[in-house]
């Protein structure tokens, strides 16, 4: 076996976060908040458009933000994509709403519109009207926001763009998350670019922000001691994070070519093998985050986990496509109007489906491949040529 591991999508650093981390150390500012958080958040701005950002702990912190901002509360029901990861819906469940998730449409492997509509429908005839649409941008691709908000907007629904893996995408060329009331991006390890650890709540409402900001940092009114008259979080982005994601951004237009790149080597070897079929860029530029292959085990004659199994065996790290939400143990669905109880922690927790075949088919055959920024052509080679190897004709 290849000693040398490949892995799904390792952090891979420009050059510059070491400057921005030795500003920090040399200002002492060894602490959330500080000039490189702020510096963080005006560059991010400055490259998706959108005007005002809260640099954040996490992704899944942004989000939880933003549900709470709107007034997601117990036993309000939030739509989501089922085709995503858990930190897009958890916080649903932490403020006691109820997830409702909708299938993918197959043009984009996003939230289906026509079902969005339809649930709306439904639910302004038989009861009340989710409180927010979480739609995820997976993999890169941005969801198609034009006709998801045009969905919502009658019904003054808010939309929350799960942007975590979708910065440098762009849709009608705009970035990722813009036009909708707030989007989400995560800095996770494995993010396009990454600070470790982060996210960021961004929207075109500076009040929503200044919101977030404040429920980031415990909530603390305005006083000389500690005066409280909510309960916030402990979610703000350090700086010396910040410093390090100033560094990043500088590379993220670099990233999101090397990315498209390692997209296109895979789908000229593979495109013309009977039974392999490339995830479809149906919206402006996929930043193609992660390549991801659906395997038909009829044509290609060995089916998805055997593949996996051989780039395992060949220390090459590829993931199934996300499990939809709609199948995973910790929700326990419900008929259209739900329990508004409290769920006991360690239980399942309440939510609603509709549909979910789509995300079904994707999950069983989608196979995400190694898509690192910093792979070699020989890295590439070797991927290839052990998925070639499993065919079994
Ligand atoms: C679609 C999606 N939503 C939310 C998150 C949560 O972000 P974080 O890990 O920064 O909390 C992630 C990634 O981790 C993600 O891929």
């Amino acid at each position: 076996m290849n000693n040398n591991r490949i892995f799904l999508s390792p952090p891979h650093m420009g050059g510059e976060e070491l400057r921005f981390v030795q500003e920090a150390f040399e200002s002492n500012y060894i602490a959330p908040l500080g000039p490189q958080v702020d510096a963080f958040e005006r560059e991010f701005c400055e490259i998706t458009g959108i005007p005002h950002a809260a640099a954040l702990s996490s992704g899944t912190a942004a989000m939880h933000l933003a549900l709470r901002e709107i007034g997601v509360g117990l036993g309000d029901e939030v739509i989501a994509s089922t085709l995503t990861f858990i930190g897009s819906v958890s916080p649903v469940t932490f403020l006691g709403g109820i997830p409702v998730f909708i299938d993918s449409e197959r043009k984009s492997w996003n939230m289906d519109p026509d079902l969005l509509a339809e649930e709306l429908e439904q639910c302004e005839k038989t009861g009340p009207l989710p409180k927010a649409v979480i739609p995820t941008d997976i993999y890169g691709q941005c969801a198609d926001y034009d006709r998801i908000f045009e969905i919502c907007d009658p019904y003054g629904i808010p939309v929350i763009v799960d942007a975590a893996e979708s910065l440098g995408a762009s849709y009608k060329g705009k970035s990722a998350g813009f036009g909708a009331k707030a989007a989400v991006f995560s800095f996770n390890g494995n993010k396009i670019i990454t600070t470790s650890g982060g996210g960021i709540l961004a929207s075109h409402d500076e009040e929503l922000i200044r919101r977030a900001k404040f429920l980031s940092q415990q909530a603390r009114d305005p006083a000389p001691h500690y005066e409280h008259t909510e309960i916030g979080y402990n979610y703000r982005m350090s700086n010396i994070v910040a410093a390090v994601g100033r560094g990043q951004l500088r590379v993220l237009e670099e990233r999101v070519m090397q990315k498209r790149r390692i997209f296109n080597i895979y789908r000229n070897s593979l495109k013309d093998i009977p039974g392999i079929e490339f995830m479809p860029e149906a919206y402006g530029r996929s930043t193609r985050w992660l390549t991801v292959i659906l395997i038909s085990p009829e044509e290609f004659g060995a089916d998805r986990e055997t593949v996996r199994l051989a780039l395992e065996a060949e220390n090459i790290e590829s993931r199934p496509v996300w499990k939809p939400m709609h199948m995973q143990p910790v929700f326990r669905f419900e008929p259209r109007v739900p329990s508004t109880r409290n769920p006991v922690p360690g239980s399942q927790y309440p939510a609603r489906t509709v549909g979910g075949k789509v995300a079904e088919d994707l999950f069983e055959s989608g196979l995400c491949l190694p898509s690192g920024t910093a792979m070699t052509a020989e890295d590439t080679e070797r991927v290839i040529s052990v998925i070639l190897k499993c065919r079994t004709y």
